[in-house]
């Protein structure tokens, strides 16, 4: 099988990036990230991407207005050929032509236990004031494919992490973003080895061989 080709979206630090990067040092992914792309200028993760000699790019919304956003998105990824596209804190919304583009071929992680405190507005430290406000005894990680709606799509891995009296938003997001780690390479890995299948809103992990 042929390496997957990854393209990584960010707008921030970026640690979910080095993740992948990580995993695929380690062969613990039979893939490539071929392009990181950003919305914001100054994301870490730009820096990350061209420590690993990763081709990486701005994509300037006042360059490109409107709908030549995500065209100029799009475009970048078919020219390097992209198998998989993965969210990885990316704060913009996904035009629904790169989704039809695409079909379960987008990744997101979000930092809580999908369909709680999760869709819009639901990033950041928000995630996780709301959660201990709330008073859960749990909260977690979801990587999900990615559809119109955000935050929405089939679920392919969710860990938990416990809620204690003591945690503080910082906290708990330092516990959250440590189980991120290490499902998003997983479900990366999955990906790479085709068993992942989604059946509706369900998603089938295949025994591997
Ligand atoms: C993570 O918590 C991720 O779940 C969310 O945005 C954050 C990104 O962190 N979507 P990083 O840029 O990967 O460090």
């Amino acid at each position: 099988m042929s390496p997957l080709r990854i393209g990584v979206l960010i707008s921030g630090s970026g640690s979910n990036l080095q993740a992948l990067i990580d995993a695929i040092h380690k062969q613990e992914i039979h893939g490539e990230i071929v392009v990181v792309l950003s919305n914001k200028k100054e994301a870490y993760g730009l820096q990350r991407a061209k420590n690993h000699q990763i081709s990486a790019e701005y994509v300037d919304s006042r360059v490109y207005q409107g709908d030549h956003y995500h065209e100029r998105i799009m475009t970048i990824l078919q020219e390097k050929q992209v198998d998989l596209v993965v969210l990885a804190g990316y704060l913009k919304m996904i035009h629904p032509d790169m989704i039809a583009a695409y079909p379960n071929g987008i990744i997101n992680i979000h930092p809580s236990l999908i369909p709680s405190f999760c869709g819009k507005g639901y990033y950041g430290m928000k995630v996780h004031e709301e959660a201990i406000a709330y008073g859960v005894k749990v909260s977690g990680a979801t990587v999900h494919f990615v559809d119109e709606k955000p935050d929405h799509g089939p679920v392919i891995l969710q860990e938990t992490v416990p809620v204690l009296w003591e945690d503080t938003p910082e906290s708990l997001q330092e516990k959250v973003l440590k189980i991120e780690h290490q499902l998003l390479p997983q479900a990366v890995a999955l990906f790479s080895q085709k068993r992942i299948e989604v059946v509706g809103r369900r998603v089938k992990i295949k025994e591997g061989s």
